[in-house]
């Protein structure tokens, strides 16, 4: 590729990477829902209705116009499909990208600033960004949510079998809660407990298990995996993208408690994105975003898990396991029984 070329390439990723950063302000600041609300408003009008600065919202305006979020009239401004599919509770909406986006560029300069030192500050990094941690269970609910209700729920025996015997589901890490939620929607039996490590995470699954009518099926609470105490053992514990957060700490602890904690008969199921045996494989643009993620993790103190070390840490507890494969082998699930 000559250099012109490779000059309209990143130009080109350049304005794709602006483009994100556009829509998170309009994410994050209700600006798509807003004015998806009103139909059709003045930048100040915006600002108002969102309760919020129209010096900003004006300049905003003038960007996602720019950038083909909003159609404008005159001074009047409404949503184009671009900015109607931004919309966090628009069908299949595109807001996971643009938080993930503004997510990256946050570790990036963490993972430049931490080079030297090789300091590996750990989960608090999600944090940092006042703006960011709000939305990070959302865009984790609208990036696997639908994957998990369309097609790995119902690959699993281990949820069905649960619902017939009423049993309670542990969801280690559970983020917003979304898991337990889609469970509960599908299984009127099943009974749920989450645990979380952020504040903000568990007050989110909290509210929307309310709002959803789950309050007596599902509980949450906010603590550390590793000093988590059951009263009794329990019949299903999950672990979706949490398990590579806990592995470097203490993997043999883990498999321990894991163990001991369900009852006979009764399954871990663990979900994680698969890290490739092969380097070679992440050039693969479906792929790729992996290697940084990775990256992203080792500042967080983890690392991406390929499924094979999961199957041996569940041997090492005598638990037979099967693996599931989604999303072209990205995304593995690891089905373990005691
Ligand atoms: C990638 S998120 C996945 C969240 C959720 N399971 C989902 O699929 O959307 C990992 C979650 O694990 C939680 N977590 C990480 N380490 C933890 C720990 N030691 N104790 C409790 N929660 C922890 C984080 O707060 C975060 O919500």
């Amino acid at each position: 590729m000559n250099s012109e070329s490779l000059k309209t390439q990143f130009k080109q990723q350049a304005q794709g990477a602006l483009s994100l950063n556009i829509a998170y302000i309009g994410v994050t600041g209700g600006l798509f829902t807003t004015l998806h609300r009103l139909g059709a408003a003045s930048a100040p009008a915006l600002a108002q209705a969102a309760g919020l600065d129209a010096g900003y919202v004006v300049r905003w305006c003038d960007a996602a116009y720019a950038f083909a979020y909003l159609e404008a009239d005159g001074d009047t401004f409404s949503l184009a499909p671009a900015g109607e599919a931004m919309r966090p509770d628009a069908p299949d909406s595109l807001m996971p990208m643009a938080v993930q986006a503004v997510l990256s560029a946050h570790m990036a300069e963490r993972a430049a600033g931490l080079l030297q030192s090789g300091e590996r500050p750990g989960e608090r990094v999600l944090a940092e960004r006042a703006t960011l941690l709000p939305w990070f269970g959302p865009m984790l609910e609208a990036g696997f949510g639908s994957l998990f209700e369309k097609t790995i729920c119902p690959a699993g025996p281990a949820c069905a079998e649960v619902d017939a015997r009423g049993w309670l589901v542990l969801d280690l890490g559970c983020g917003n809660g979304w898991y337990l939620r889609v469970l509960a929607r599908r299984f009127t039996q099943l009974r749920g407990l989450g645990l979380d490590g952020f504040d903000e995470n568990v007050t989110q699954a909290r509210e929307r298990a309310r709002s959803e009518g789950f309050t007596e099926r599902l509980n949450f609470e906010q603590g550390d995996i590793h000093d988590f105490t059951l009263k009794a053992p329990v019949d299903l514990i999950a672990m979706n993208r949490a398990l590579h957060h806990v592995w470097e700490h203490d993997r043999t602890g883990i498999f321990t408690w894991l163990h001991d904690n369900l009852n006979p008969g009764g399954y871990a199921v663990i979900w994680e994105p698969a890290w490739p045996a092969e380097r070679s494989a992440l050039r693969d643009p479906a792929r790729r975003a992996l290697s940084f993620q990775n990256l992203s993790e080792y500042i967080q103190g983890n690392h991406l898990l390929q499924p094979e070390e999961i199957v041996a840490a569940f041997a090492e507890q005598g638990m037979h396991t099967q693996v599931y494969r989604f999303v072209g082998d990205n995304e593995a699930v690891i089905v373990a029984r005691r």
